[in-house]
């Protein structure tokens, strides 16, 4: 009898710039690694040299929110279609920093751009694909902020004021709300170590791995 076909699964990390999931992003890799998991480590927008490309754009030009979500998208298709369904088809595991829910967070509460025409948008570049599990890391936007200011100068979305990210931390609750079966919100107010906690017991708790 032949073996079942590999599921991979496709896991994304959330949460307003300062939130600190990029600082995770590694140690969840390896943890899925030392599970015995092929792991593909990515992010949006990027991914692939057309959709890093995308993202220089994106984050340092000049641009409308209309022109901004078109190259949010445009990037998001190059990546799933190169890099992310390849990936999930072997069976490996996709570990991607952001993904549509920014989209819908930034662009969408964040600029208040039409959440409507977002919604048309990821029905046509998406084909329905969602990640199975979505890592929210969650704090107030002052906390996020002061995170920031230590750590880098700002691109075009982190120079925004806190009714901005306030905006955006309420679009990710809208989102988390609409999709309860694959949001977990971590209070990232916490230091790394108890953040990592709230990950890893995340992470156990889908017996998945
Ligand atoms: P981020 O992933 O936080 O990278 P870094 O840690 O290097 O700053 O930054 C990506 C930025 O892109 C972030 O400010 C949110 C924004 N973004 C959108 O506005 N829409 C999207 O759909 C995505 C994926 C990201």
């Amino acid at each position: 009898m032949s073996k079942p076909a590999p599921v991979g699964r496709f896991v994304t990390l959330e949460g307003i710039d300062g939130a600190g999931k990029s600082s995770h992003l590694e140690a969840l890799a390896a943890w899925l690694r030392g599970h015995g998991h092929e792991v593909v480590l990515t992010r949006e927008p990027g991914g692939t040299a057309l959709a890093e490309a995308l993202r220089e754009l994106v984050l340092h030009q000049p641009m409308d929110a209309l022109t901004e979500a078109l190259l949010v998208f445009a990037a998001r298709r190059d990546h799933l279609r190169a890099l992310i369904e390849p990936a999930l088809a072997r069976g490996a595991t996709v570990l991607c920093d952001r993904y549509a829910d920014a989209t819908f967070a930034y662009q969408g509460a964040g600029r208040g751009f039409d959440r409507e025409r977002l919604a048309v948008l990821e029905r046509w570049v998406q084909q329905g694909r969602e990640p199975d599990l979505t890592l929210w890391f969650d704090v107030d936007a002052a906390t996020a902020a002061a995170r920031r200011a230590a750590v880098r100068a700002p691109d075009r979305f982190e120079g925004e004021d806190l009714a901005f990210f306030e905006r955006v931390r309420a679009g990710y609750a809208e989102r988390a709300g609409a999709a309860a079966a694959r949001f977990v919100r971590l209070d990232a107010s916490h230091p790394p170590a108890a953040v990592w906690q709230q990950i890893e017991a995340a992470m156990s708790a889908r017996g998945w791995w």
